[in-house]
């Protein structure tokens, strides 16, 4: 269970640990500013206040005067217009978030990898990259440009992060930084700018790349870069849509076709039915009239044969047809004469 826990706490750690190093004096309370240091772990700073406050000269913890981040930590339940305030350009809040400071010269002091403290170049538009802020860049807590060109001495700032694998076990990753020009590297050892290499070269850190990723000592694609799929790809994704809704129309046709037919069979019983139904009703009006027409003492045999005809029986219901008219209606008679049209016998 403790090995467990250990384990647990190896794996959060670096998220953890800012917070939890982080002191917890709020507004007001004592704080000690010789106890403000950066983590050894992650290089955040870390003081006896909490997020929202700073360790004041007075040694109290004084409500922070600006904010570098758009979005700054500690403050969940602050409305947006009532965060501290961002710093203009030409200013900068430093990690302390006391207040705004005007941007350091070259050569000056500034804060761990804090680019954007750093006064921009005149030419800063030509200097600006992805690792440096407006052409600046804050290497060991020095302000420098990224302006060294090729073959030239540069300053190399190697920072070493305690990185854990998902197994919880730990290593160093290093970032390593430099102020030669876009497209340069300072190589390590002979300390010289050098040209960064195209995707594919071999390569010892992701600074050694133009795309920034190195893996597998070979420069891989930027780690932004999109993925772009062959034509082919679009052709079969295409193709298997037209595929898709071919399939679903055919079989939607087949299905539709079956019930079509169904829902036909069973129209055209209901109309026989109709039909048949509407024939015996003016069968029995024309056998009433013609039994009314009749005289009054007509015997049932010739009553019958002046409705239906000679062989009126097969117009009568099965147990009324009698081979011989003049039997009469009793159970004997019923065994011997009521016969079925297809002459087998039927008791009833
Ligand atoms: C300490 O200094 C801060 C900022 O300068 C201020 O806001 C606070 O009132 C001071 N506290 C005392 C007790 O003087
Ligand atoms: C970088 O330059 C742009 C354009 O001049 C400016 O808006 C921005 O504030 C600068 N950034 C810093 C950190 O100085
Ligand atoms: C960083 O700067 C300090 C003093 O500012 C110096 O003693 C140290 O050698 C520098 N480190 C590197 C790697 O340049
Ligand atoms: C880079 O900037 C520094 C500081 O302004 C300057 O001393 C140096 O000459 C510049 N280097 C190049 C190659 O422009």
């Amino acid at each position: 269970m403790k090995g467990r826990i250990a384990a647990l706490w190896i794996a959060v750690a670096p998220f953890v640990l800012p917070v939890v190093l982080a002191g917890d004096a709020s507004f007001g309370q004592a704080c000690d500013q010789s106890h403000t240091h950066l983590d050894t772990n992650t290089w955040n700073l870390v003081t006896d206040c909490d997020a929202t406050t700073w360790c004041a000269d007075n040694s109290t913890c004084a409500n922070k005067g600006c904010r570098k981040d758009i979005y700054p930590f500690g403050y969940n339940n602050v409305p947006f217009d009532k965060l501290p305030p961002l710093c203009p350009t030409g200013q900068f809040c430093p990690d302390e978030g006391s207040y705004c400071l005007p941007q350091e010269a070259v050569g000056d002091p500034c804060q761990k990898d804090r680019d954007d403290e750093c006064q921009p170049p005149p030419n800063y538009k030509q200097l600006a990259g992805f690792l440096n802020v407006n052409g600046s860049i804050c290497l060991n807590f020095t302000c420098f440009y990224a302006n060294v060109t090729l073959g030239q001495n540069c300053k190399i700032d190697n920072t070493v992060y305690t990185a854990y694998t998902a197994a919880g076990s730990e290593y160093a990753f290093i970032v390593s930084r430099d102020n030669c020009a876009n497209g340069l590297y300072c190589d390590g050892t002979a300390l010289k700018c050098f040209r960064a290499k195209l995707e594919g070269a071999a390569c010892a850190g992701n600074k050694e790349c133009l795309t920034y990723n190195c893996q597998n000592n070979k420069c891989d694609r930027a780690a932004y870069e999109p993925i772009h799929p062959p034509a082919w790809v679009f052709v079969v994704v295409g193709l298997g849509i037209v595929a898709l809704i071919v399939v679903t129309m055919v079989s939607l046709w087949f299905t539709h076709r079956r019930t079509r037919r169904e829902n036909q069979v069973k129209l055209e019983q209901y109309y026989n039915e109709q039909i048949a139904y509407r024939q015996s009703i003016m069968t029995m009006s024309n056998a009433k009239k013609s039994l009314m027409s009749l005289p009054a003492d007509t015997p049932a045999d010739v009553a019958r044969r002046s409705v239906f005809g000679d062989d009126y029986s097969s117009f009568m219901p099965p147990n009324m047809r009698r081979e011989d008219s003049t039997a009469a209606w009793s159970s004997a008679a019923s065994d011997v004469h009521l016969l079925e049209p297809n002459t087998t016998r039927r008791r009833i």
